[in-house]
């Protein structure tokens, strides 16, 4: 298994492309099962994840086509198409879910295009038990037949799924996007209450609209979506990551450098950059994107909690500690949608970081003046970054294990840091 290893203390300097978002482009591809005609994604990035999506799709008998834009460092993502003309398979087998949590995202399109589907429970990231109830309910709630049987959702509708009120008790994005997806073929209007509005339900939602979806409401907590009887194919441009942007631009503070992202100065990283503002950073936008500057004067310790969007998000939490760990100060980090997702803390503190945790979501960081290099082991995806970023900034050399984390949601991490002066090289587990 790779490792990534770092020799920190170089301030990082240049130009960093943001590719499209993960987050994004998973439930968009599993949206294509909606219709039997082609769905062209364009701005996909190269990421573990969007590989296990797509052969979760061609399990289930979609074509899948992938265009990969040359040079492979281009700005621009690839491009992919989706059919589902010939779907012959409404499982989602245990083999390819455990690999990733957003598998789940086919449970909806399946049940409401079939009339069944056959989804394992999910595995991914872990942090916290990260049950699917919400999602199973909202389907029940709208006609579908569920039963858990030997780690697998059946579900199954007689005619079509009927559209109905839907108050969700929590946020949740998955269980958002799932019955979304179930909705716009659904007979009649079904309301979601408390929907999740993070961007990259819009960018769903949006494409769904394009598709010939009916849906109101996008980007509020109230979305009703007429169903329709059949969706169309289209062609669609996703978003730019807001986690990878928020990622370096956290690079870019806690090495005391300066970075410029080649993303729009959107309104989509008003709370991370409102943060890493009050933090003392620099952050003007350019012609061509955002440029993050750290170079003059210290950073501060700000008190963060993560919120759903448009709060503060819980995919920066962990990067945001990092940079906490070398402020002036003393920071509270508190983690409101996960439980377990402080996981990182004892290998910052293995680095030389004072935290103590407080009740299993707070977090108090007081800053000290260095991080120094250790070896550390990665838990999740937003944790691995972390430790990367702790690493980059500290004395000496970090290793940092377990970095299949890092494939499924960063492109080219290791060459995209290096363009900007980071001494890091991916190694394999031999050397
Ligand atoms: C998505 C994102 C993930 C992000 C998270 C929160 C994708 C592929 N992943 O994950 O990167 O960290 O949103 O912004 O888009 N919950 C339940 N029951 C459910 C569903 C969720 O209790 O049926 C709970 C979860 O355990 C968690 C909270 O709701 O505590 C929010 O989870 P959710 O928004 O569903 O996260 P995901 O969609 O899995």
């Amino acid at each position: 298994m790779d490792k990534i290893r770092i020799l920190g203390g170089v301030p990082l300097h240049g130009i960093i492309p943001i590719a499209g978002a993960k987050n994004a482009v998973l439930p968009l591809m599993a949206a294509s099962l909606l219709t039997e005609e082609t769905l062209t994604l364009s701005n996909v990035p190269r990421l573990m994840d969007v590989t296990t999506m797509a052969n979760l799709l061609i399990q289930h008998g979609v074509e899948l086509s992938m265009k990969r834009k040359t040079p492979a460092d281009s700005y621009d993502g690839d491009i992919i198409e989706l059919c589902s003309r010939s779907i012959n398979n409404t499982t989602a087998p245990y083999k390819l879910v455990r690999l990733m949590r957003a598998s789940v995202l086919v449970l909806g399109p399946l049940v409401t295009r079939f009339g069944q589907a056959r989804v394992s429970l999910p595995g991914g990231c872990a942090i916290g038990t990260r049950p699917v109830d919400l999602h199973l309910k909202g389907l029940e709630q709208m006609g579908a037949r569920i039963q858990l049987n030997g780690g697998y959702i059946e579900a199954s509708v007689r005619g079509r799924l009927k559209g109905t009120k839907i108050v969700l008790p929590q946020i949740s994005v998955g269980a958002t996007e799932n019955l979304l997806m179930a909705a716009v073929l659904a007979e009649g209007e079904t309301v979601l209450i408390n929907a999740a509005r993070e961007p990259e339900v819009c960018d769903l939602a949006h494409c769904l609209t394009v598709m010939g979806a009916k849906i109101s409401g996008i980007g509020t907590d109230v979305m009703s979506i007429n169903g329709v009887n059949h969706l169309y194919g289209t062609s669609y441009d996703i978003i730019f990551d807001r986690i990878e942007a928020g990622t370096y631009a956290i690079a870019a503070a806690i090495t005391r450098g300066e970075i410029e992202l080649l993303c729009p100065c959107s309104p989509l990283m008003r709370a991370v950059f409102t943060f890493l503002k009050k933090c003392g950073v620099q952050i003007v936008s350019t012609e061509r994107g955002v440029k993050i500057s750290a170079v003059h004067g210290d950073i501060m310790g700000i008190d963060v909690m993560t919120e759903p969007y448009p709060g503060f998000p819980t995919d920066m939490q962990a990067q945001v500690m990092a940079l906490m760990t070398t402020a002036r100060g003393v920071a509270m980090i508190t983690e409101t949608i996960f439980e377990n997702r402080l996981m990182h803390v004892q290998e910052l503190i293995r680095m030389g970081a004072q935290i103590d945790i407080h009740r299993t979501s707070s977090a108090i960081v007081r800053g000290v003046p260095k991080l120094s290099g250790a070896p550390v082991m990665a838990t999740d995806l937003r944790a691995s970054v972390c430790l990367v970023l702790a690493g980059l900034s500290a004395k000496g050399e970090t290793i940092v294990d377990r970095i299949y984390h890092l494939d499924r949601g960063y492109e080219r991490l290791v060459e995209k840091m290096a363009a900007c002066g980071a001494r890091i090289e991916r190694i394999s587990a031999e050397l």
